[in-house]
């Protein structure tokens, strides 16, 4: 008999503070501490997923996953287990092969329904069938018209941070680690390709089988679907993408393997054996997402001349920072971004120089200041230790985590010098494999770790609990930046503009150029800058970027920059870019024409860009 009954909203915090309970497994009883979780139903001390089976069919008529997740599961006695789940439809309940009561409660906006299933305490596994809605956030469908190559459908779903719940029922924690394999059909002209060990062609049937060995959590977990190909850069690392991409995402990430080969030198082994990127349709999201073994990436950072290959270097940096480590909570999440950034740009400057990393950390200092700015009224959302009850973790995910992570990271490096903070973090690594970390774990760590054994006194619970920036930050500087804004100030005070002084600038310095102006500049200078390097018609995608956010600031119309402004929002889904853009039509009282352009871009979104720009937008 199954009865599905509507239960009353209730508190969704249901991790007990670092609640110590003794997991019983046959051989012995191992404690588990599990922090308070802030976004997920799961009761992981009463009964917790290990693995997950997962058979699914992806449709594209209907624009729908069914299929059936199974879960073997470590059961404490208990006579339930609770799963978290979103706008899906439930379509039966098995512990162990037979029908079992469920209930699916009310639906909370953020966090979705808990999915509580009555287990016994023998229930070895369970199994939920079911379908996605089209209310499926992390989905997204595209039409061909949506693709490069504009003719089949692609399918890519977005799990950060608590949106795997929304196409798998799944006790979606970041302190929840699970392996998984599983069973995906799609249309046989189509590829598809997961968070896991990967197919390098297609098969004849469009059936594939994925296995990924080592636990990860949840929202690491990812499907992407399109008539894609693979080309390989080494023996272990390569990229995906439709046909008219891959030659081009070929190129433009040739030094993957130096990349990984660099981060290993640094913090230890590479541990999930495949470093793969997909270049995904533009509207992507996000930059990158460090999805395990397979990064999903924007085609945005494809700018001809591997210029904005710092995000792959982030991504994989993440292969340490959040894949290996994990957060234990969202509102631990600098611990994942802050130590990702850090990495990245020591990977960047293990391949480049310190050159190129100074700039792209002081992109990032200025990042930082622009955020804090932001928050002053609100100091307390300049934290690193976020307090998110009650909030959407996406609340957290701004510069703080990212760029006050890394200068914290770095002054600590600085204090107490690279050689020490690099064995420190090696073994931060080692320790910490395949685990998570709350903050104040760390902290401990760090104290007994670094502090202490070298005899250091350092503020940080200065850096991690309180707003703004500690004094003892790291003074980060860069003459090829220093050199940009003295010519800027140059073109600004002159008629004429030498456009021969920039020809061996990099896109860091066209960048730090452009988000120089002063606010004294004007339409015309905007003009006579713009006739001289052209800048509204920039390939580059971060160039294009930051220009188009003077011109709207700056009230400048020019050579076809609206057009191409409009083109662009409707193209790219990238939130980052999109809001930054929105932002800056909002910020100079030109929310008409936003809304205008929204109106036509909108649909293009995925559902996590869309849902802050609605936002932004008052919509
Ligand atoms: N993990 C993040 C993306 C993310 C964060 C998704 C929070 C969902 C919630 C990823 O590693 C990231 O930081 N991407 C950046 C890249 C950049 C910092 C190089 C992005 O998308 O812009
Ligand atoms: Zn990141």
């Amino acid at each position: 008999m199954i009865k599905i009954k509507k239960v009353a909203l209730f508190t969704p915090l249901l991790f007990v503070l670092f609640s110590s309970c003794k997991t019983e497994s046959k051989d012995q009883k191992q404690v588990v501490n599990y922090a308070e979780e802030l976004h997920s139903y799961a009761q992981p001390n009463k009964s917790v997923i290990k693995h997950l089976n997962l058979d699914i069919t992806v449709n594209f008529e209907d624009q729908v996953i069914d299929g059936v997740a199974t879960y073997t599961i470590d059961n404490n006695k208990a006579s339930e287990i609770i799963l978290d789940s979103k706008f899906l439809d439930i379509v039966k309940v098995e512990a162990d092969g037979k029908i079992t009561e469920y209930e699916l409660g009310e639906v909370n906006e953020q966090l979705g329904q808990p999915l509580t299933i009555h287990i016994t305490e023998d229930t070895k596994t369970i199994s939920v069938y079911y379908k996605t809605t089209n209310k499926t956030e992390a989905l997204q469908w595209l039409s061909p018209q949506q693709t490069a190559d504009k003719t089949h459908p692609f399918l890519f779903t977005q799990g950060q941070a608590i949106l795997t719940r929304t196409w798998i029922p799944i006790q979606d924690s970041p302190q929840i680690r699970i392996t998984y394999d599983a069973t995906v059909r799609v249309p046989k002209e189509l590829m598809a390709v997961m968070s896991a060990e990967n197919p390098k062609t297609k098969t004849v049937d469009g059936v594939y089988s994925f296995k990924m060995e080592q636990p990860i959590s949840p929202y690491l977990i990812a499907l992407a679907v399109g008539d894609i190909e693979y080309k390989a850069v080494s023996e272990r690392t390569g990229v995906y993408a439709e046909k008219s991409m891959i030659d081009k995402a070929h190129y433009e990430f040739s030094d993957m393997e130096k990349m990984v080969v660099a981060a290993e030198n640094l913090y230890g082994d590479y541990d999930w054996d495949q470093f793969d990127v997909i270049v995904l349709p533009p509207s992507f999201p996000f930059g990158g997402m460090e999805n395990p073994r397979l990064t999903f990436a924007t085609p945005t950072v494809i700018a001809g001349d591997r210029s904005l290959t710092s995000l792959i270097a982030h991504e994989l940096a993440h292969s340490w920072s959040g894949n290996l480590v994990t957060n234990a909570t969202w509102n631990d999440f600098w611990l994942n971004e802050g130590f990702t950034v850090y990495f990245e740009i020591r990977i960047m400057e293990a391949l480049y120089g310190k050159d190129r990393a100074n700039m792209i950390a002081l992109i990032g200092r200025q990042d930082l200041d622009d955020e804090i700015e932001s928050f002053k009224n609100e100091p307390n959302r300049t934290k690193l230790k976020l307090d998110l009850k009650g909030k959407n973790p996406d609340d957290g995910m701004n510069s703080i985590a990212y760029d006050k992570g890394y200068l914290f990271l770095r002054t600590l490096e600085e204090t107490v010098g690279r050689d020490k903070f690099d064995a420190f973090l090696k073994d931060y690594f080692k320790t910490h494999a395949f685990s998570t970390i709350t903050t104040e774990k760390f902290i401990d760590y760090i104290n007994t770790n670094l502090l202490e054994p070298n005899k250091v006194t350092f503020n940080t619970e200065e850096w991690i609990y309180q707003p703004g920036i500690p004094s003892n930050q790291a003074i980060i500087s860069s003459d090829k930046f220093a050199n940009a804004e003295k010519v800027l100030k140059q073109f600004l005070s002159n008629d004429t503009i030498d456009a021969s002084i920039t020809k061996d600038w990099t896109t860091l310095e066209w960048v730090h150029f452009i988000r120089n102006f002063p606010d004294t500049m004007t339409t015309e200078d905007m003009a006579r800058i713009d006739k001289a390097f052209d800048l509204s018609n920039a390939t580059n995608s971060h160039i294009a970027m930051v220009w188009y956010e003077q011109a709207i600031n700056k009230d400048y119309h020019g050579n076809n920059v609206d057009q191409n402004i409009e083109d662009f929002l409707i193209r790219v889904g990238r939130r980052w870019y999109v809001n930054t853009l929105f932002k800056a039509f909002k910020n100079n009282d030109k929310i008409d024409e936003a809304i205008a352009i929204y109106e036509k871009s909108r649909g293009n979104y995925h559902s996590v860009t869309a849902s802050t720009i609605d936002e932004l937008l008052g919509l």
